[in-house]
């Protein structure tokens, strides 16, 4: 089995068809670890991680955390909040007193786009996007894609995937584009057209501004929140009248999921806005598979950073 195409996991953008589907045969055997009484294989005993977190999480936090332990590797985890770059050390030197620390890969989340592919330009060791700002989050559509698969099956072509909500903020959603497309899958974006970007047709997607249409048309929708922390602050709403109004026009119910003659997959990147993109009695139901993508995440990170080890030179 050859190794992936890339030293660093910036974006989907950059990797090949190939890749992922190396990503998803390795987590295929880390799903079977994590799941046996002993979760644990000593595949990374030699490898130091730092989990760089200048971003709110709890999933993907967790889940990198997770997926380092249990592949035996030692893990130091950094919370902007409570570090000197709230004294005004830049991130080049904040990551590089860290790399001098012996440390010999770095998961990053970054509220600026852009900033995982910078720091792998400036700074000597392996960069995993954990999310940076509005633009990739690669690691979730990896694991949103193979639920997908785990669900529908491998082969992606003619798969019809929607991925409804607030679109223009959301880095989950361009991943997942390029993710998709490159598996042979189409795509289809739905929102209010204020959260839709302009060009976004340009990426080859289809565009609905009905959740009605969006779900006659797709075997599997993506619910995305509303990212009311990227919309100006003070949970103001600016880019629709209301709440309420959205969750009409955009919310994904039971009525409007048992009107159709399929039963469609559905998905959610959490965390989830309950009665907003999504009531609770479709986001705990069988249809919903959230809690698989959560478990499918430390296994996609695992063949992830596993993948990437085997670059890494030990310092
Ligand atoms: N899906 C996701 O990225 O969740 P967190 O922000 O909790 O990591």
């Amino acid at each position: 089995m050859g190794g992936l195409s890339v030293k660093h996991l910036t974006g989907i953008k950059g990797l090949l068809k190939e890749d992922i589907e190396l990503i998803f045969q390795t987590a295929d055997e880390f799903k079977d670890v994590i799941n046996r009484p002993i979760k644990k294989v000593p595949s990374l005993r030699d490898i130091t991680i730092a989990n760089l977190f200048f971003e709110n999480s709890t999933r993907t936090r967790l889940s990198f955390e997770l997926a380092e332990k249990r592949l035996s590797a030692d893990v130091v985890n950094f919370s902007a909040a409570s570090s000197s770059v709230k004294k005004g050390e830049t991130l080049i030197d904040t990551v590089n007193n860290i790399l001098a620390m012996k440390v010999d890969m770095v998961v990053m989340r970054h509220p600026h786009p852009g900033a995982a592919k910078f720091l792998s330009e400036h700074v000597n060791t392996t960069i995993v996007n954990a999310g940076d700002g509005t633009h990739e989050h690669p690691t979730q559509a990896l694991l949103d894609a193979y639920s997908i698969r785990e669900n529908l099956g491998a082969d992606f072509k003619g798969k019809k995937v929607a991925i409804v909500g607030d679109i223009l903020h959301s880095r989950v959603a361009l991943s997942n584009i390029f993710c998709l497309q490159k598996l042979g899958a189409e795509v289809m974006v739905c929102g209010p057209t204020t959260l839709i970007p302009k060009h976004i047709k340009e990426l080859g997607v289809k565009v609905s501004h009905s959740l009605e249409e969006t779900l006659d048309w797709c075997d599997v929708a993506n619910m995305l929140r509303i990212q009311l922390e990227r919309q100006g602050g003070n949970d103001d709403v600016a880019f629709f009248p209301s709440l309420r109004e959205y969750s009409m026009q955009y919310g994904l119910t039971k009525a409007k999921l048992d009107q159709l003659e399929k039963k469609i997959l559905v998905l959610h990147p959490g965390p989830i806005n309950r009665g907003v993109e999504i009531t609770s009695d479709v986001a705990d139901s069988d249809q919903a598979v959230i809690l698989d993508q959560v478990e499918n995440g430390v296994a996609i990170r695992m063949a992830v950073l596993y993948l990437l080890a085997s670059g890494v030179e030990r310092k």
